[in-house]
């Protein structure tokens, strides 16, 4: 199984903002595409915050796996699962009738440290944000200080790297 982190972020680890309406300091619409693009008709996992501020039209287009510890939750377009252990008991389960499908963390900060600490990362692709924005949810940088890093577009706004982390548990 091969678990690939998808996100954004400025260079001083910023990704989000509670107070914006995306969640987002910033808007870039060609790279909600290559998210949306990459991530269309797959499989992708996140944490419960980061479930509110995406639409019904983009969760239900893929299959979506939502982390939360809140008892009997139930959330449209959505399959929850309680513990990390629990989220990938499912996915051993999705990816036997979905074999072709892809699988996407896509945050937020809370998920994404879950996730990278526990080693179930095979690759990364992090669009660094070129503008110092300011926000009140981060990712520290250290996590992808080690892993090799090659570019595959750069542009005026961001650059995004494809990240291969060196110690992955899940074969
Ligand atoms: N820049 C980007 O690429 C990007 C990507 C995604 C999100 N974001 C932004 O990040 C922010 C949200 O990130 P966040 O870190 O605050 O929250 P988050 O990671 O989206 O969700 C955290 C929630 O996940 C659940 N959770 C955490 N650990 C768990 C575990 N071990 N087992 C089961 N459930 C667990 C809990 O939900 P319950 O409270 O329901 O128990 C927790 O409150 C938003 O501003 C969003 O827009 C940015």
């Amino acid at each position: 199984m091969n678990i690939i982190g998808i996100m954004a972020m400025t260079k001083d680890g910023v990704i989000g903002c509670s107070s914006s309406n995306t969640g987002l300091p910033w808007y870039y619409p060609e790279e909600i595409k290559h998210f949306s693009f990459t991530t269309l008709n797959n499989i992708i996992i996140m944490g419960s915050k980061t479930y509110y501020f995406l639409s019904k039209k983009f969760l239900s287009s893929r299959f979506t796996i939502v982390l939360s510890r809140q008892n009997n939750i139930k959330l449209p377009f959505a399959t929850i699962c309680s513990s990390l252990e629990d989220c990938i008991n499912i996915l051993t389960k999705i990816t036997l009738n979905k074999p072709k499908s892809k699988i996407y963390m896509i945050g937020g900060a809370t998920i994404a440290e879950l996730f990278i600490k526990s080693q179930l990362l095979s690759y990364f692709l992090l669009t660094e944000i070129h503008y110092p924005y300011q926000g009140d949810i981060h990712l520290d940088m250290k996590y992808f200080q080690n892993c090799n890093k090659i570019i595959i577009t750069k542009c005026k706004n961001y650059t995004i790297f494809l990240l291969k982390f060196k110690h992955y548990l899940l074969k």
